[in-house]
Order: structure tokens, then C-alpha cells, then sequence
């Protein structure tokens, strides 16, 4: 069972590319990289993830949906025609309408009309998908990553938990081989985490794992992809 208390004494702070992430003093902990938030999303979870495949459309899992931040680089790829998303999203914590109006993720990413649906959804307390809009129907699920479980049902998973020092509980045999299990043949879980641990642990419930180039400030990232064979 897990310990985890998230954070109160969550406060926001720019990062080197202008976008902002949420700091908390008690964790010692930041949502993102401080060598800039959108940097690290756009490397990790769009380009070595949802673009992989090449695919039309996209089944993604996030493991800690927290500000928004994949999810709207996501929703931006849709609306810009690329490709069409399901997304579902895990957030045991969900953060306020004050939060996620102060980090003003919208107004960096600057496309018009999205402020509205995306709040909507953020602060949705429901766990239906919401209507597709702009070629993303989304899902936010209070669900512990501990708790979830499907089967052969993602493409990609955005695996955007606090890093395993903070909540090493996110980063075991159990957590991943659920992931496994949810993600299709061939389908693909992407991290900024590059530990060694993590990489072996991930590869003794099946994945096949690949170091890549990490995003500013981080040498390496990891792609664990499920066997086509099993
Ligand atoms: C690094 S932050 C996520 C950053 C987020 N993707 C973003 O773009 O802002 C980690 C998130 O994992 C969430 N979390 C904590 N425990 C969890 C659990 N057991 N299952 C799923 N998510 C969890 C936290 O509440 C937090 O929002």
C-alpha cells in the first residue's frame, strides 16, 4: 500500500524555456525539469512517444496527469491535424482551478479556444470521457496507478511520476508489469527516468528497453516497448 502524501506546499516556478512547473519545498521535488518544462514534455513523452508510432490515431495512458502539461502538447499536436488521440489520465491528487491558472500552460502554448475545454476538464470531477474536441476525447480517472488495470488497451503510455527517489513505489516489478499488460504489442511507455534500477526492472517483467537521448540538462530517457511476440 502506498505512503505517499502528495505535497501542500505546492508554489509555481519558470523554467529556463519560459513555461512554468510546480515546486514543492517539502518533496524537494519539481513537476518538471527546471531546464524547462515544455522542453522536456515536447522531447520525452510527444516526440519519443506519441509520434513513435506514426500512427493516425493514438490510444495514450498518463501515469500523473499533475498540471496538464502532456496533455495540452498532445492536444496541440491533434489540433494541428497530426493525428487523433483517446487520452485517459490517472490523478489520484488533483490540482486546483487557482494551481493550474497560475502555471497559464494555455497562454504559452497560445492556440485559441483551448483555455476553457482544458480547464473543463481538468477540474472535471467526472469519469466519463468528455466529447471530442479537436481530435482528442479525454478522460481523467482518480485512480491509483497501483489500482489500474488493462488489458492490450494503449499505444503509449506517458509514465510522468515523481522520480524514484521521491515515490520509489511508482517505480516496481507490480506498477510496471501493469503497464506492460495495459499497453498493446508493440506499444511503448516513455520516461525521463533513466535510472539503471528502473531500466532492469522494467526489463524483468518483459520490456524490451531502449536508452535514448534525454531531454536539456538529462543525458539519457528510457522507451520500454512491449514484444510484438507477447
Ligand atoms: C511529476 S508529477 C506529473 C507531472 C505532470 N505530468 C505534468 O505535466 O504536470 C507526478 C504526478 O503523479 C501523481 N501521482 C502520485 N501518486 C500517484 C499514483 N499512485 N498513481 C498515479 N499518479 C500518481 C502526482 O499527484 C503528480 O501529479
Amino acid at each position: 500500500m502506498s505512503t505517499f502524501d502528495p505535497p501542500t506546499d505546492l508554489l509555481p516556478r519558470r523554467t529556463a524555456d519560459g513555461s512554468f512547473t510546480l515546486h514543492s519545498a517539502q518533496l524537494d521535488v519539481f513537476y518538471h525539469s527546471v531546464n524547462g518544462a515544455v522542453h522536456e514534455s515536447t522531447h520525452v513523452f510527444i516526440k519519443a512517444g506519441l509520434e513513435k508510432p506514426g500512427k493516425e490515431h493514438i490510444d495514450v495512458l498518463e501515469v500523473g496527469l499533475g498540471t496538464g502539461l502532456n496533455l495540452l502538447l498532445t492536444w496541440v499536436r491533434c489540433l494541428e491535424g497530426k493525428l487523433t488521440v483517446n487520452y485517459t489520465a490517472l490523478e489520484p491528487h488533483p490540482l486546483s482551478a487557482a494551481q493550474l491558472e497560475e502555471l497559464a500552460h494555455c497562454d504559452d502554448l497560445s492556440w485559441p479556444g483551448l483555455h476553457e475545454p482544458f480547464m473543463e476538464r481538468m477540474t472535471s470531477a467526472s469519469e466519463e470521457p468528455h466529447p471530442a474536441i479537436g481530435g482528442l476525447t479525454f478522460r481523467k480517472l482518480p485512480t491509483r496507478v497501483h489500482d489500474f488495470a488493462a488489458d492490450a488497451a494503449f499505444d503509449v503510455i506517458y509514465f510522468d511520476a515523481f522520480g524514484p527517489n521521491t515515490q520509489p513505489d511508482m517505480w516496481t516489478v507490480d506498477v510496471f508489469r501493469r503497464m506492460h499488460t495495459a499497453l498493446r504489442a508493440g506499444g511503448a511507455l516513455v520516461t525521463y527516468c533513466a535510472k539503471g534500477e528502473v531500466r532492469r526492472t522494467m526489463e524483468a517483467v518483459g520490456f524490451l528497453v531502449e536508452r535514448l537521448d534525454g531531454p536539456p540538462g538529462k543525458r539519457e530517457m528510457l522507451r520500454a516497448t512491449r514484444n510484438l511476440s507477447h
